[in-house]
């Protein structure tokens, strides 16, 4: 079995898989890093979604094989060291999550909006988490989490990558 070099959260890490496995197995069930899920395995809801060298992208559609060249992979325990972004805690403070199976998705996609864009609009924000499913219906409240956050982040670094 083919042994691949990763680089995530900031850490060199090898595994034993084959080629095709999904970036997702890899982080979930080879590094024990959790909070990354699986939702659909399709590329269709987002709850996979890590970042790759500074991009927002769907771990399930991911094969390991792609990730092997010092991509920079960052999931959500590793967007901050104590839950300090300001999505974080704008997440807390709007008290965003319901079940909270999609949120660490949510907030990663989010992520990526305010490390380019730092002031979003309405319209902006609605159209770049669109790909972001939550069966618990909490958008209104992700809405306003993310306005927030790019209200106390103004003049401030998000960028974690
Ligand atoms: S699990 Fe990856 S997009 Fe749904
Ligand atoms: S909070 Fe339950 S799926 Fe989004």
């Amino acid at each position: 079995m083919p042994t691949f070099s990763l680089k995530i959260n900031g850490q060199n890490q090898t595994v034993d898989t084959e080629p095709q496995t999904p970036l997702l197995w890899v982080i979930r069930e080879h590094l024990g890093l959790m909070g990354t899920k699986f939702g659909c395995g399709i590329s269709q809801c987002g709850a996979c979604t890590v970042h790759v060298d500074g991009h927002a992208m769907k771990a399930c559609s991911l094969p390991v094989s792609a990730m092997a060249n010092g991509q920079e992979i960052i999931t959500i325990e590793g967007l901050s060291e104590d839950g300090s972004h300001p999505l974080q805690k704008a997440w807390i403070k709007a008290q965003v999550p319901q079940c909270g199976y999609c949120q660490s998705g949510q907030i990663m996609q989010a992520a990526t909006l305010l490390n380019t864009n730092p002031n979003p609009t309405r319209e902006e924000i609605l159209d770049h988490m669109r790909g972001n499913l939550c069966r618990c219906g909490t958008y209104m409240r992700i809405l306003v989490a993310i306005q927030e956050a790019a209200k106390a982040s103004q003049g401030q670094t998000l960028n974690n990558d």
